[in-house]
């Protein structure tokens, strides 16, 4: 069977850029970025083709539709436990735009930022941008107070969490997120939660921090439990209105020079308010996921392998003595699969000796790309 099959090989070929399938030569498969090969869900194209029947697009409301922004609140009640009121929700042009408007909003040069480290790198990448310094604290499960208060300085601003974690896959419990709370009153700290990964969750029950840290801003975002990173579609909820109404004024979106597509809004709610979408694309998912950590644990030793309560992507260590750059180098020359490595510039210095696995593919894909990821270490043990 040829597994390409599988995916709409040819359309990704042409589509899939950031590291993927228009980005790698032919026969390679790229478990890269996070994004996904898996047709999403007949309920998002419906909605789609039904909004362009009218053949009209005005301009949208600035903060974004009152169709998106309770489509969120409703999401966010029945899938984070957490009451955020319409008003509270700003539309985005995809989360990572989200993050960056915050940055700017809030962050300044001489402000430094603490983030944990490994991280997804747009946290410290936009606060960079911003003009603040990053300051990188080890990455636990457990938050731990004592261990974050060690890093503030008196030019300490804000501390920007990922929660759930890409790349280490935990997420904060309801016990943490009050930790947290009180950690930033104490300290008088802002919080940016980026809660991207927070409908791929495969164990336990997730909370987001707004719940239990009344001060914090989140950012939400469609690109990974719906698989709609094309659509560029993502949210800021503030701690209230009249916050975010500054923002809004102060990162253009009164004037129109930011905003969110309203096409993109019309999918997004149709993902959130669907019955199904998110349940069948996790469900491949997770079969995609598993099937490539029982066969890592079971068919070779070269890589440790972690099995995560949230996110699609697995993060694996490999011998120390080897450089991760010069390995996913030989690993796509030779086992035809390009993977994430564990570079600074993608995740920090805590990276080192790991590399990133994305398993948003069909499982013939996975299995393909484990066999020959799990060949090549036979090879070269
Ligand atoms: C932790 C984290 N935040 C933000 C983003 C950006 O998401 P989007 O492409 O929806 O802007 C990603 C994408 O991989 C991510 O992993």
């Amino acid at each position: 069977m040829n597994v390409f099959q599988t995916i709409p090989y040819h359309y990704l070929r042409q589509n899939a850029f950031n590291m993927r399938w228009a980005e790698v030569p032919e026969g390679v498969i790229p478990l890269t970025a996070a994004d996904s090969d898996i047709p999403f869900s007949s309920d998002i194209s419906s909605a789609i083709i039904e909004a362009s029947q009218q053949q009209l697009f005005p301009y949208a409301a600035p903060q974004g539709s009152l169709e998106f922004r309770t489509a969120m609140s409703t999401h966010f009640q029945k899938v984070k436990n957490c009451s955020i009121h319409p008003d509270e929700v700003l539309a985005t042009n995809s989360a990572a735009g989200a993050i960056q408007d915050w940055c700017n909003q809030f962050l300044s040069k001489g402000d430094e930022v603490l983030i944990p480290d490994p991280v997804d790198f747009l946290l410290g990448y936009c606060a960079e941008k911003a003009g603040a310094t990053v300051v990188r604290v080890p990455a636990q499960k457990q938050w731990d107070s004592a261990l974050w208060s060690s890093y503030i300085t008196s030019k300490t601003k804000a501390v920007l969490l990922c929660h759930p974690h890409n790349p280490l896959g935990f997420y904060y419990t309801e016990s943490d997120l009050r930790d947290i709370n009180e950690f930033i009153l104490n300290n008088q700290l802002l919080v940016l939660s980026d809660e991207v990964w927070s409908d791929v969750i495969f164990s336990g029950k997730f909370t987001s921090m707004r719940q239990y840290v009344p001060s914090a801003w989140v950012v939400y975002g469609l690109s990974k439990g719906f698989g709609l990173a094309g659509l560029r579609i993502g949210a800021l909820v503030a701690p209230n209105a009249a916050t975010l109404q500054e923002l809004m004024e102060n990162q253009g979106y009164i004037k129109t020079v930011q905003g969110a597509s309203s096409l993109s809004q019309i999918a997004a709610s149709a993902a959130m308010n669907s019955k199904s979408a998110r349940a069948e694309f996790l469900k491949t998912v997770h079969r995609s996921m598993q099937l490539a950590i029982v066969r890592l644990n079971k068919e070779q030793s070269f890589f440790k392998v972690n099995n995560p309560d949230s996110t699609f992507v697995l993060w694996l260590s490999h011998p120390e003595q080897l450089e991760s750059q010069w390995l996913t180098e030989r690993i796509e020359k030779e086992a035809k699969v390009k993977l994430v490595p564990g570079l600074e510039q993608w995740f920090g210095p805590g990276a080192k000796g790991h590399i990133r696995i994305s398993c948003a593919t069909t499982p013939e894909v996975m299995n393909e790309a484990i066999s020959r990821i799990i060949n090549w270490t036979k090879q070269n043990s």
